[in-house]
């Protein structure tokens, strides 16, 4: 099969799974109307997928880890429920975010809840015939993505305040918000389909290395990207004053003028589409979004060879990491 198809079908066991999980009393219909609002709207699920196929490369059957698919789809949502309250977004998955339509206190819950179920789809797996101490070895990654991703948030939102913040203090922090998860779902997958040592640790750096390359393309599309197509809003990171690999980029090439510009612009909520495009263009001429697009380039290549060098008799599964590895830099959404 390829690969968005795959992860389509996964979607349809992952999504099943996750309905009956994200569910509860009546007298608390919104918290848990709340925690679904964004399953329901779709995404990728590229996480979830990343389970399943660590798992088929270590040599169990897909049907096996549907639980522990679904708990990283949990984890994930929990950490855009909050994001979305932090980075004070309004759309995602192309609808209104969870605290613009129930607020913020109800959205901090729902975020809670989905940790919480997160917990609950991984330990399922025991029913599902994975031997105790595999869902153990889980659960400690499932928890070490966990605080890896409470502390790159944490960086993430220091860097707003930040004008000198290097490459490589952003790297460390996109390592840390986004490619924990990436690694985390193949080790877990890995782990639970009872891989050897060696295969779990280099699917983790695989997923490391892929992740990544998914934030540096994801910070791309937040100044190239077409809105309709992401779902999510445009121009976010630079009014929020983020560091991405293309700010820092600039920062450190621009002229004086162009500088004044760009910091007149970043961190500013309320800068016009004029000011924001305005930056775009210096951060093109500046070469910055190539510079982010090759970078991008060179992680997905050190993760490619990586891949090569596991040995699996599913090789279908490897091929669609392969595919995995080269969408993401290919995405539009
Ligand atoms: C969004 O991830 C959050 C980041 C790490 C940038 P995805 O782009 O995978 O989001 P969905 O799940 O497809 O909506
Ligand atoms: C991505 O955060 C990592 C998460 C923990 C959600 P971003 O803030 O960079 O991602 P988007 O653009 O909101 O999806
Ligand atoms: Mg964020
Ligand atoms: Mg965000």
């Amino acid at each position: 099969m390829k690969l968005l198809e795959y992860t389509k079908h996964i979607k349809s066991k992952v999504d099943e799974y996750m309905s009956k999980k994200v569910i509860g009393p009546i007298n608390v219909k919104k918290l848990y109307d709340a925690s679904y609002h964004l399953i329901g709207a779709g995404g990728k699920r590229l996480r979830p997928t990343l389970v399943v196929l660590g798992a088929r490369i270590a040599g169990a059957q897909e049907d096996q880890v549907i639980p522990a698919a679904a708990s990283v789809e949990l984890m994930h949502t929990f950490s855009l429920v909050h994001d979305d309250i932090m980075d004070r977004d309004e759309y995602r998955r192309g609808v209104p975010t969870v605290h613009k339509l129930w607020g913020e206190p109800l959205a901090i819950l729902a975020g809670d809840l989905l940790f919480a179920k997160a917990y609950e789809a991984l330990l399922d797996v025991e029913q599902y015939g994975i031997p105790p101490d595999r869902i153990v070895e889980a659960t400690k990654i499932l928890t070490w993505i966990a605080v890896t991703l409470a502390e790159g948030q944490t960086l993430d939102m220091n860097f707003e305040e930040r004008m000198d913040v290097s490459e490589e203090e952003y790297l460390e922090m996109i390592e840390k918000k986004t490619a924990a998860m990436f690694k985390g779902s193949l080790m877990i997958g890995a782990i639970l389909g009872g891989g050897a040592k060696e295969t779990v640790k280099k699917l983790g750096e695989f997923g490391r290395l892929t992740g990544i390359a998914f934030q540096i393309q994801d910070d791309i599309l937040g100044i190239i990207g077409d809105e309709k197509v992401l779902g999510k809003p445009v121009w976010s990171d630079l009014r929020e004053g983020k560091k991405t690999i293309i700010i820092i980029h600039a920062l450190n090439n621009a002229t004086a003028d162009q500088r004044k510009q760009i910091l007149s612009v970043l961190g500013r909520r309320d800068a016009s589409l004029d000011e924001l495009k305005q930056v775009a263009g210096i951060l093109k001429s500046l070469g910055s979004i190539d510079y982010a697009i090759g970078k991008a380039k060179e992680y997905t290549m050190k993760a490619l060879s990586i891949l090569e060098s596991i040995t699996t008799s599913d090789s279908e599964a490897k091929d669609m990491l392969k595919e995995m590895a080269m969408f993401i830099i290919k995405r539009r959404y």
